[in-house]
């Protein structure tokens, strides 16, 4: 993914719309839109609908949430090296629906590194952003809390939040790239955003719960 390109992951959550059959067709979508643009688009789907949407689209597929364990004797766990043998791209890591410890996004976004995995480590604030950005993933996501499935975006809402999480990422590693979420939906919120200083935005509802999917991206990323 290029420097200027802007990044947009769409997470599908554990949305109806964005699972099964819904999930392939937003897929699909997703794959045809993004083929109109230059921004990095990627998705996030259930894990249940992983090998099938990567079997028929081609866009980088995320998983939403892997845990903190290697191959072994763990029930009900998907670890990094499942991911990766799957040929996932990479994943959500310690998304405020799915939080983590300490040590234990430490441990995932090292072995992503690993693994050649990409990392986005979601946040909620800007002194998180910044202890986030300190272990070198490859994306903070920074979300507040309040905001997110709103309609009301950060980029608007919140702006001294993604403003100063960008200034105090980059401070601590200026190779981490940052998006923000919540709330997004408009093009304009991701024009916002980009203008902020972020590098893209991680979003949910604003497209997968849309009514016209195909008319909420497009408008999204600017074809409208
Ligand atoms: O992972 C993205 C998410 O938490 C933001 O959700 O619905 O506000 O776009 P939403």
């Amino acid at each position: 993914m290029g420097k200027d390109r802007g990044v947009v992951i769409i997470n599908f959550k554990a949305y109806k719309e964005g699972f099964g059959e819904n999930a392939l067709k937003l897929a699909k979508i997703a794959e045809d839109v993004a083929s109109r643009v230059d921004d990095y688009v990627a998705i996030a789907p259930n894990y249940l609908d992983l090998t099938t949407i990567m079997n028929r689209v081609n866009i980088d597929v995320y998983a939403q949430h892997v845990d903190a364990v290697g191959y072994g004797s763990h029930t009900g766990r998907v670890t990094a090296e499942m991911i990766k043998e799957k040929g996932v791209k990479g994943s959500l890591i310690n998304h405020s629906e799915r939080r983590l410890r300490l040590a234990d996004i430490d441990f995932l976004v090292s072995k992503f590194k690993e693994l050649g995995l990409t990392s986005v480590v979601c946040t909620n604030n800007v002194a998180t952003t910044a202890a986030a950005a300190a272990l070198s993933p490859d994306f903070v996501a920074v979300e507040p809390p309040e905001l997110i499935g709103s309609g009301i975006p950060v980029s608007k809402a919140e702006p001294e939040v993604v403003e100063n999480s960008v200034k105090a990422a980059k401070n601590v590693n200026s190779d981490v790239k940052v998006l923000c979420g919540a709330g997004i939906g408009k093009h304009e919120d991701y024009v916002t955003a980009m203008d902020l200083g972020a590098d893209g935005v991680l979003l949910a509802s604003g497209v997968v719960k849309a009514e016209d999917v195909r008319a909420a991206l497009e408008e999204l990323l600017g074809l409208r």
